[in-house]
């Protein structure tokens, strides 16, 4: 996909994360790092999603800290409000408007045969609508903005499906206004394991290490990745490439040291703690300029705030411009019936 339109502008990409504190290496691997690549190419618009989060049922408590921490880990990470917007959903109500509207063309039954939705509700005897229409949500976060590209993991590719289906129908029904929104599949990422070895990093698994952490606390997790479970024995050959732990090396460690590692592997001359200890070593070290960037946001939480607050009235700018074509094209402006 090309990164400009026909006109040479930058293409508009949007993409949100859930709060819920500290980002994680999973986070990190999957959004934040190609996150950063991208608001240098295209037009970002990037949103903490809390309005979303609520569907988890956590604590309202607990809620605004954990905007705030996941602001930190944006910033601190390099994304910068001077390239991308970054605001937080619910201070934009544009999101949750569009939402409702798009109830209009969202048939019931492909939002029934989300995946998400099938493993989600299984653990409710009486589920909530929101864990339902999560994806219209997440249809008008992008739409909202007219977002052109949306970079995704695999496991969200359906909910963009989703939201091509919404653009498509309103589209047909109200007239044109809204792109077919692309995924942007970042190819070298892949799937990454969470460091017990299931299925993906999360917070709630406590299978992953907070972007944040200070070395002593990463080598505390990565002390625990699972590896080869048939190399039981120091002296027992490896297999790399099944092994999650040189998966994880491949993100964080020099071609050569990989090189070197692999080889050793197979041959049993270096163990598992060893491997482990230059991973965990290569993750502290990569995570450093993370810990320094987000001592000074943790200082300054103004500045954080400031950061928001402009996002956000940025956003509101956008969002404010497609409600009203939006509106009128549903018909929701009866002032036009005043000649
Ligand atoms: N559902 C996404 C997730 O859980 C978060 C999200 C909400 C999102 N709105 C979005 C992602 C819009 C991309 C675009 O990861």
């Amino acid at each position: 996909m090309s990164k400009t339109d026909r006109a040479g502008r930058k293409k508009r990409v949007f993409s949100g994360m859930q709060p819920s504190g500290e980002a994680h290496l999973g986070n990190y691997l999957g959004a934040l790092r190609p996150w950063v690549e991208l608001q240098s190419e295209y037009d970002c618009v990037f949103c903490i999603v809390d309005d979303h989060a609520i569907t988890a049922g956590g604590d309202p408590a607990e809620m605004p800290a954990n905007v705030m921490d996941l602001a930190v880990s944006f910033l601190a990470v390099g994304l910068d409000p001077e390239k991308a917007i970054i605001f937080v959903q619910s201070d934009v109500h544009e999101h949750t408007e569009l939402a409702w509207l798009f109830n209009a063309v969202t048939p019931v039954g492909d939002l029934e045969r989300m995946t998400q939705y099938k493993d989600k509700s299984q653990h409710f005897e009486s589920i909530p609508a929101g864990i339902l229409n999560y994806p219209i949500l997440q249809a008008a976060d992008i739409l909202l903005y007219k977002g052109e590209a949306v970079p995704v993991g695999e496991d969200q590719r359906q909910h963009l499906e989703l939201t091509r289906d919404i653009a498509r129908k309103f589209n047909a029904t109200y007239g044109d206004t809204f792109p077919e929104t692309e995924a942007l599949i970042d190819k070298g990422v892949g799937r990454i394991l969470g460091l017990d070895g299931n299925a993906k990093m999360s917070k709630s698994l406590g299978n992953t290490v907070g972007i944040l952490a200070e070395p002593d606390a990463v080598w505390d997790r990565v002390r625990t990745a699972v590896t080869d479970p048939q190399r039981i024995r120091r002296d027992d050959p490896g297999r790399p490439e099944i092994c999650n732990v040189f998966t994880l090396h491949g993100h964080f460690t020099d071609d050569a040291t990989r090189a070197d590692i692999e080889a050793k592997c197979r041959a049993a001359e270096i163990g598992c703690v060893d491997c482990k200890r230059i991973l965990s070593d290569n993750i502290a070290d990569a995570f450093a300029p993370f810990r320094d960037r987000a001592a000074h946001f943790r200082a300054h939480p103004e500045d954080v705030r400031k950061v928001l607050d402009d996002g956000a009235e940025r956003a509101r700018g956008i969002a404010r411009e497609t409600m009203t074509e939006v509106r009128r094209k549903m018909g929701l402006d009866w002032r036009s019936a005043i000649i």
